[in-house]
């Protein structure tokens, strides 16, 4: 190092670090691949008993050490670094999916006896982890909704976690995210996030003073609709050691290659969510022009009624576009879902390819928000030409209204 001082360099760009962090380094021998490989290992091998102790010694102090082939290598370890630099974390735990982690946090950071605040709007199968693990072990789970109660009032002296999803799933509801996080704090409650909608890159929920930010990597982070994935990502040690432990004992790991799939999907993120935003917007404005069309549900619309928090809270949107239709006949969305050609009839979202389908009237009553009477549409805008995209929709509209639906 020369004596010269060097000049503050202004921070890296979200663009920049998605390339850059977990980047192998440079090879020793001077030359080597830009990605990181694939390194599948059932059995870590020691140099010596004392290098394999020291090691074993490390992992149980928190360190992140490969001392096991479960911990995952070095394709695991650069995804968590990468992951971690994008939420703004200190460490990620990758899992098999998306609900594997979020059952992950609840298992966690939940002992007999705590209650538990979650907002109404979330991911559904939540209520399945409450039904078959939770309840069983004396947890108690108790739903808000944000626009309609006083979250303060709900808070009891148990209260131990307060679990949020922004926006919701299907209806895309909007919390007011640093007034909920502010309340948790003063009472000493733990928030956790699930961060999908908006992939990491449009939302920054630690930053915003949750504990924990987590994501089906399922969705935008592997991109391509080929991998089931999850991450948990921790603001501090404290929780890195506390998720860390629950992790280690439910014995979660992931394979390499789907861990290679996933970095592989970080590195065109910066590309992929403007993409999806500038789609959907276009998708969702068409749709609210659209006679067929009773209400459209897109945060980054003027119309909706999370407009404001969306502006003010995240820097853009996903792909995400759900709307209802005007006419009242059973059949018509069906219809309509049944003759789109371009969008496959499908759930898991945040690939590159546009989807359809059709919410289930069950899930739409747990929302506080919800007062349709008639079919939720859900649509996740990929990747293609959006006038494509609108034309599609068009046709789909009049052939289903031609066959009298
Ligand atoms: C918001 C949200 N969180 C979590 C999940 C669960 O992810 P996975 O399908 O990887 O279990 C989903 C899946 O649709 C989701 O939409």
């Amino acid at each position: 190092m020369s004596g010269k001082p060097q000049p503050p360099q202004p921070p890296l760009r979200a663009e920049t670090l998605l390339i850059h962090s977990g980047a192998p380094a440079p090879d020793p021998a001077g030359a080597g691949p830009v990605n990181i490989p694939v390194v599948r290992a059932s059995t870590v091998r020691f140099a010596s008993v004392a290098t394999m102790a020291d090691y074993h010694q490390r992992h149980s102090a928190g360190e992140r050490v490969a001392s096991y082939g479960r911990h995952g290598m070095d394709t695991h370890q650069a995804l968590e670094s990468a992951v971690s630099t994008l939420e703004g974390g200190h460490r990620a735990f990758l899992t098999p999916s998306g609900l594997s982690a979020i059952s992950l946090v609840f298992i966690a950071l939940a002992s007999p006896g705590d209650h538990i605040l979650v907002a109404d709007s979330v991911y559904s199968p939540i209520h399945r982890i409450d039904r078959a693990l939770l309840s069983r072990y004396g947890i108690q789970l108790q739903y808000f909704s944000p626009s309609g109660d006083d979250l303060a009032a709900l808070v009891r002296p148990n209260t131990r976690l307060i679990y949020l999803e922004s926006p919701g799933s299907l209806l895309y509801e909007v919390l007011d995210f640093p007034a909920i996080v502010a309340l948790a704090r003063r009472r000493g409650i733990l928030v956790a996030a699930d961060n999908t909608w908006s992939g990491g890159y449009f939302f920054k929920p630690l930053a915003l003073g949750a504990n924990i930010s987590l994501q089906a990597a399922t969705k935008y982070l592997a991109g391509h609709s080929d991998v089931m994935q999850g991450v948990v990502v921790v603001d501090g040690p404290e929780l890195a050691a506390r998720i860390g432990a629950a992790y280690d004992a439910l014995g979660l790991t992931v394979g390499a290659d789907d861990a290679y799939l996933t970095l592989r999907g970080i590195r065109t993120l910066a590309v992929r969510m403007p993409r999806h935003q500038i789609n959907a917007t276009e998708v969702a404005r068409h749709l609210a022009g659209h006679a067929e069309v009773a209400r459209v549900f897109y945060p980054a619309l003027p119309s909706d009624p999370g407009h404001a928090l969306w502006q003010r809270d995240f820097t853009g949107a996903s792909g995400l576009v759900s709307f209802t239709v005007r006419r009242k006949a059973p059949g018509f969305a069906a219809a309509f879902v049944d003759a789109l050609s371009l969008f496959a009839i499908g759930a898991s979202w945040g690939g590159y390819e546009s989807l359809a389908t059709i919410a289930d009237p069950a899930l739409l009553s747990k929302h506080g928000d919800w007062q349709g009477d008639t079919a939720l549409i859900r649509l996740h805008i990929g990747l293609e030409n959006p006038q494509d995209l609108t034309r599609d929709i068009d046709r789909a509209f009049d052939s289903a209204a031609g066959a009298g639906e």
